[in-house]
């Protein structure tokens, strides 16, 4: 624990040098702990998050699936998405999908609806790049209209992308996939003058390791 201190040495320190540790809160200094710390308690502490399940091709027109919850609207002027994709656990090649992307310019985000909990998490284990995850845990796909890679069919909303750009962030490093949203398909009913029904959407989003969620209470503010 005290290896977590926030003055770099290991005691926890305020700004004024007094003892920042109190009942109420514990101080990390993130630089001090390890990437697997790191991702554990970033991780943890930026929930609930949105899940991208991303579609793209591979070599030979194959169709790879893998979810990114570090994913974001980076504008609106236009449409642009980010998923930020980090290194492999072993191995220095690139994750398929960023591989993929980069080749084939284009991708579909396809937003995860409840009950594919099960299956999202199983379409993150690492598969050689000439195994299709759409394939292996037998998801059915449709084709785009703007793009050729599929969409996945059962997913209630997914934006068709091309590449836009490709950002390195940190020294692991993280690629920010940017991507430019040329169709947008929302399921029958789901958008009422453009105004989405959240609990009739009701996509689930992801919380620290295996574990999701579902919408909850809405509150007006
Ligand atoms: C719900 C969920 C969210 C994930 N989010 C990310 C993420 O944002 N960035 C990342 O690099 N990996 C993330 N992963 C891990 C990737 O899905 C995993 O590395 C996958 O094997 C990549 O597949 P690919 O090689 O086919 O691209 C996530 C896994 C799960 C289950």
């Amino acid at each position: 624990m005290v290896r977590f201190g926030c003055d770099g040495k290991g005691a926890q320190m305020s700004e004024a040098g007094a003892p920042a540790s109190s009942d109420e809160f514990d101080c990390f200094d993130l630089a001090l702990l390890t990437r697997a710390e790191r991702y554990k308690i970033l991780t943890g502490a930026v929930i609930p998050r949105p899940i991208a399940f991303v579609t793209s091709l591979g070599p030979d027109g194959l169709v790879n699936a893998a979810p990114f919850s570090q994913f974001v609207i980076l504008a609106v002027d236009p449409g642009l998405l980010g998923f930020s994709v980090g290194p492999r656990l072993a191995g220095s090649h690139p994750k398929d999908t960023l591989a993929n992307v980069r080749a084939a310019r284009e991708f579909v985000i396809n937003m995860v609806p409840e009950g594919w909990e099960d299956v999202v998490q199983r379409a993150s284990d690492e598969h050689p790049a000439d195994v299709s995850e759409v394939d292996l845990l037998g998801f059915r796909t449709t084709p785009s209209t703007r793009i050729k890679t599929p969409r996945l069919s059962g997913s209630k909303i997914q934006f068709e992308c091309v590449l836009d750009q490709i950002v390195n962030f940190g020294d692991a490093p993280n690629h920010l996939v940017v991507g430019k949203v040329v169709a947008m398909h929302v399921k029958s009913g789901l958008a009422q003058d453009c105004k989405i029904d959240p609990k009739a959407y009701s996509p689930i989003a992801r919380i620290g390791g295996r574990n999701y969620v579902r919408l909850g209470d809405l509150v007006k503010a």
